[in-house]
This record gives structure tokens, C-alpha cells and sequence, in this order.
């Protein structure tokens, strides 16, 4: 497979990383990982946290056409390749929420963090991926209910480690990227729609300071996803905190 696999203890945040190895010529397809980050990032600024050597921490090293690296299909192939290698190495449902998370049993085991930037012209991109592999009941932040880890879903039916899902993640999203690069989004959206449990769901949908209702209808050409909100009105929503609303 393509690219190089850097690896660190300890980091700041391996998207960091992995753009200061994207700057310095790293090859496309690089990977940079981590046992710990210092400060690791999550959508809408928050912060991502895991005790040391629980999780795959990995940040992939793109050069994307520019409307590539504009829309959400990195992100959206990043959760699609973590679903898929669950499934295939865990053989755990994993499935998908709309745009980053990955869940198994309606709790999220991981997230996808997407960095663009320009460097001497040229359109780079950061895919960061954190998935929770062994983290158990106690090392799980009591703050987010919603979180698990593979292990603590599993509860004794399976015990992997981070390190077994590096390889898998890296393949389907290799296989992904070159779908997105021939822009065949068709063979992507596919994937992700097989997946998704977010399109044909009641939802809450936080857009900066506004929260809305509405029903999940698809995701575009952009990997934005419209909604149909209490109104009858459709909405495109490029950015935003999406919550599954559990209906009588
Ligand atoms: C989310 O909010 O759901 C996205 C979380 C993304 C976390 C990963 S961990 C590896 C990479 N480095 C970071 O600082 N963030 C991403």
C-alpha cells in the first residue's frame, strides 16, 4: 500500500503532525500515528481524549483536487473505511451517523477530524481518525454516555488492539480514495448509504447557535445532507451537530 507509516508515543494531535509531514514532502497516503495525544482535536473545537494506547490514532496525508478537498467525501470515506474494517476484523455492525461518527449499538466508537490546507499552492488534506478500542466502562469519559470503545461493546465476545485495525482502515480508505479521485461518487455513496442509519431518521440538527428539526432525505454531490424540516422546507446542511431523534 501506498505511502509511509510514521509512529509516535506521545503527540499533540496527529492531524498536526501528519500536516507538518505533509509540508516537509511526505507521500500521498501517508499515515502518522500516535499511542497518545496531548491535545487531540475534535469536530466543532472540541477536544478528543484517550488514555495512552486505547485507540487508533491516525491521520492520513492527502493532495486532492481542490473541489475534492472542499467537500465532505473525505470525511464521509473516513467513517466508511473505519465501519468497514470493524466489520471485517471485529465482525461488529458498525454503522454510520452523518458526517463522522462510527457506531455500533447506537454508541460512537469513532470520529473523523478532515484538515484542509494549501501548501505552496497545492490543495492538501489531513483525514484524522480516532477509534476506541479498548478503553473499558471506567477509562470512558462519564460526560459523553454516548461513547464506547470496540472492546466494551463487544463485553467478552471479542478483545482487539489498535494496532489490528491500522491495516484495515488503511486499505478500505486507499480503495475509497481512488473511487473519489475518478470521482466516482456513486461507488462511494453506495458504501456509505449501505452503512448509514442517518437518511429516513428524525433529527435535531445544531447549525451554529440555531437547533431545528426535521427528517434526514440523502446526502448531495457534496456530502452535504438535506432535511426536510418541520416546515415542509429542505435544507442543505454542510456543517453541523446531527442528533438521531428516537420517534414513539
Ligand atoms: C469527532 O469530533 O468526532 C472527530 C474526532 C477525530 C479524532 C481524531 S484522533 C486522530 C486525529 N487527531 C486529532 O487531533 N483528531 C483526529
Amino acid at each position: 500500500m501506498a505511502g509511509d507509516v510514521v509512529r509516535y508515543d506521545e503527540v499533540t494531535s496527529t492531524n498536526d503532525l501528519a500536516r507538518d509531514h505533509a509540508r516537509r514532502g511526505a507521500p500521498e497516503l501517508s499515515v502518522v500515528c500516535a499511542r497518545y495525544q496531548a491535545a487531540g482535536r475534535g469536530r466543532q473545537g472540541r477536544s478528543w481524549l484517550a488514555p495512552a494506547g486505547t485507540s487508533l490514532l491516525v491521520s492520513i496525508i492527502l493532495r486532492p483536487p481542490p473541489t475534492l478537498a472542499r467537500s465532505a467525501w473525505l470525511t464521509l470515506a473516513g467513517g466508511v473505511a473505519v465501519a468497514e474494517a470493524v466489520r471485517g476484523t471485529c465482525d461488529l455492525p458498525a454503522r454510520l451517523k452523518w458526517p463522522n461518527d462510527v457506531r455500533l449499538n447506537g454508541f460512537k466508537v469513532a470520529g473523523v477530524l478532515t484538515d484542509s490546507f494549501r501548501h505552496e499552492g497545492t490543495a492538501h488534506a489531513v483525514v484524522g481518525i480516532g477509534l476506541n478500542v479498548t478503553q473499558t466502562a471506567e477509562q470512558l469519559a462519564p460526560d459523553l454516555p454516548e461513547a464506547s470503545s470496540l472492546n466494551a461493546v463487544a463485553a467478552g465476545a471479542g478483545s482487539w488492539q489498535p494496532d489490528e485495525l491500522l491495516q484495515p482502515v488503511r486499505e478500505r480508505f486507499g480503495e475509497l480514495y481512488q473511487e473519489l479521485l475518478r470521482a466516482d461518487f456513486v461507488a462511494v455513496r453506495r458504501r456509505w448509504e449501505t452503512l448509514d442509519e442517518t437518511v429516513g431518521r428524525a433529527v435535531s440538527v445544531t447549525t451554529g447557535e440555531s437547533t431545528w428539526r426535521g427528517r434526514a432525505t440523502r446526502v448531495d454531490d457534496y456530502g452535504a445532507l438535506w432535511i426536510e424540516d418541520e416546515a415542509g422546507e429542505l435544507r442543505q446542511v454542510i456543517a453541523g451537530d446531527v442528533t438521531i431523534r428516537l420517534e414513539p
